[in-house]
């Protein structure tokens, strides 16, 4: 008790770092990267003021700039030029995510790892993530399962090391893992996101990979903001058909899903700080309301503290440029 306790005492100057419980280097960063067959130059996304869709061509030259900055992976998100109803583009060899992989795989081999969307909602005209049916308006579930497995495979075809599916679908990392371990690619690993709830703060993704839906809204797949049981039993079911990482989504207004996961499965954890998340911080820093830098780095630092091992953030190139200069 005070006055013989004074937790002031290791406050200062080089003992607080000493005592500091969690860090955060480049080593926890994912590099998320837009890339879109319908332009020829790079186009900001007007919601995300720093983030940047790229034509197949230039994706090589910015993910050396991520890897040089000491980012370990990037995740890949794609534009095609066609959609139609079942998300054709999504799964052939030649089409816009499969070529990025190539161009930065054949760019930077093993000093960066590239991790791949696999979903169907930037493919497909409706937007939705899965099959639909138009009568109903139901978004099928097991149709949908092989198409997720192919586009897995064309991912790793051309040299992706992860594929994270993110569509939501029940029993799609069961069949990723088949489809990957009947092709001979057993060793690829599954960042799955497990615990993806259905969130408003994807508002500003959606303007940068085109993936708005024509009718409805994604929550008969995506999960309900309410609910925390319901995440364990997702990231459980997950880990069972072949997870190797679990990922959580959105981060900062789901830290306690975060610090759940981590702690009832000890699992390689991810956490994604998404685009609304993002958006908000730049918008305020914009009109000087919040000191940017001050706030991503403890935005940041926070998921970790939650209990995450990587987060994917749009902040990462600046971020890792923070750390840099340290
Ligand atoms: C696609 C997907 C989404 C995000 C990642 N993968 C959008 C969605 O589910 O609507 C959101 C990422 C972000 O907001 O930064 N299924």
């Amino acid at each position: 008790m005070f006055p013989q306790v004074r937790m002031r005492r290791l406050r200062s100057g080089k003992i607080r770092d000493l005592v500091r419980e969690t860090t955060l280097t480049t080593d926890d960063l994912i590099y998320p990267m837009f890339v879109d067959e319908t332009i020829d130059s790079k186009v900001e996304v007007s919601s995300m003021p720093g983030v940047y869709r790229l034509p197949p061509g230039s994706v090589a030259d910015d993910a050396k700039e991520a890897a040089d900055l000491g980012i370990p992976a990037v995740i890949l998100f794609g534009i095609p030029k066609n959609k139609d109803e079942t998300g054709t583009t999504a799964y052939g060899d030649d089409d816009v995510v499969q070529q990025a992989v190539r161009e930065i795989k054949g760019e930077l081999g093993k000093d960066m790892v590239v991790i791949t969307d696999v979903c169907l909602c930037e493919y497909t005209s409706h937007g939705h993530c899965g099959m639909v049916d138009h009568d109903t308006e139901e978004i099928l579930n097991d149709p949908t399962l092989s198409l997720l497995g192919k586009t897995a495979i064309s991912h790793v075809k051309a040299g992706a090391d992860i594929v994270a599916p993110s569509g939501m679908m029940d029993g799609m990392i069961g069949a990723i893992r088949s489809a990957l371990d009947d092709n001979n690619f057993s060793n690829i690993s599954i960042m799955s996101y497990a615990a993806k709830y259905s969130s408003a703060f994807y508002g500003p993704f959606r303007d940068a990979a085109e993936s708005g839906y024509s009718f409805g809204d994604r929550s008969s797949y995506q999960m309900d903001p309410a609910n925390s049981n319901e995440a364990m039993r997702e990231v459980e079911l997950d880990i069972a058909e072949g997870a190797d990482i679990i990922m959580v989504k959105p981060a900062l207004p789901y830290l306690d899903i975060i610090y759940r996961v981590k702690k009832e499965f000890e699992m390689p954890t991810a956490a994604y700080n998404v685009s609304g998340e993002y958006s908000m911080l730049k918008a305020a820093a914009q009109n000087g309301w919040l000191d940017e830098k001050a706030v991503m780095y403890e935005s940041l630092l926070s998921i970790k503290r939650a209990g995450a091992d990587m987060i994917l953030t749009y902040f990462a190139k600046d971020m890792a440029r923070m750390l840099n200069s340290e």
